[in-house]
């Protein structure tokens, strides 16, 4: 795993990743082993996650798996207790769980595909951001952060569910870094744009079509890389980015500047 951030910036330290099985949330798990940091990696795809284990390549961390499904409340709970009884405390949790939403017009949307992508994206980075401050806020220190997107700020044809899912949790970030910035516990969002990874690699003609556009929209004119957003990542999570809390850092190519 070739990772983008060197140096022990999160030596001792223990990170919470969910979603760790793919993606964005895997280069964030390399990038955080690579700062040094002990590891609860969690995804609803267990296997995955070992995957991502097993690559980290650093003997010298503790890297403990759990599956978990970010949408049950007491699968949340359980994950946050384990990372604690396994690794002592948990610093810093992320989540990079999450699901692409159904190709279709607003109002066309089912219902049931609505709750789906609500019930991940939004309710589920809810119920692991409590999880996590509830620990934090007892130890007066911590730092969370939910991987939202670009379309928190503009939206994207087609992709209401989606759009309205990441924009609801952007404000849910807002929200409890007011709440717990008193407790010392910093809340950010981090905002990908288009990035390379096997929820952007679907094969279907309508899928080709919408890729051609969002990258024809990149000023840098290409996509992300994962490990581009996971440095991102260490970044919030680091004594570097101590006096940032209730914001987003887009890592989008310069998407949002046009
Ligand atoms: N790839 C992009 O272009 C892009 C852009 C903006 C935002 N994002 C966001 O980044 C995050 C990671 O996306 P990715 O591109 O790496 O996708 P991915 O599909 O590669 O990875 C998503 C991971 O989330 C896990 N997951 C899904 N539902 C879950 C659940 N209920 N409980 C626990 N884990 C669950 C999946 O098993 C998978 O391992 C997502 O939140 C996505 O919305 C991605």
């Amino acid at each position: 795993m070739t990772g983008l951030w060197a140096g022990d910036a999160l030596k001792g330290r223990v990170a919470v990743v969910n979603g760790a099985g793919s993606g964005i949330g895997r280069a964030i798990a390399g990038a955080l082993a690579a700062a040094g940091a002990d590891l609860m990696l969690s995804d609803l795809a267990e296997a995955s996650a070992a995957q991502t284990a097993q690559g980290i390549g650093r003997g010298d961390l503790r890297v403990e798996v759990m599956a978990s499904d970010v949408r049950a409340p007491a699968a949340m709970e359980a994950l946050f207790a384990r990372a604690e009884d396994r690794l002592g405390r948990v610093d810093v949790a992320i989540s990079a769980a999450g699901i692409g939403g159904p190709a279709a017009l607003a109002h066309e949307i089912a219902s049931a595909d609505w709750d789906a992508v609500i019930a991940t994206n939004l309710t589920g980075a809810f119920l692991f951001a409590a999880a996590a401050a509830r620990r934090m806020v007892a130890q007066k220190a911590g730092s969370i952060t939910l991987v939202t997107s670009q379309v928190s700020e503009v939206a994207q044809r087609n992709c209401a569910a989606y759009v309205a899912s990441k924009g609801g949790a952007k404000m849910l970030v807002k929200a409890m870094a007011l709440d717990l910035a008193p407790y010392g516990v910093r809340v950010n969002a981090l905002a990908p744009g288009f990035t390379d990874t096997p929820m952007t690699r679907g094969g279907d003609p309508g899928h080709a079509d919408s890729r051609r556009q969002s990258l024809a929209h990149i000023p840098m004119g290409r996509m992300g890389r994962p490990e581009e957003i996971a440095a991102a990542a260490v970044f919030l999570a680091s004594d570097a980015a101590t006096y940032i809390t209730g914001t987003t850092v887009f890592v989008d190519g310069g998407y949002l500047t046009v």
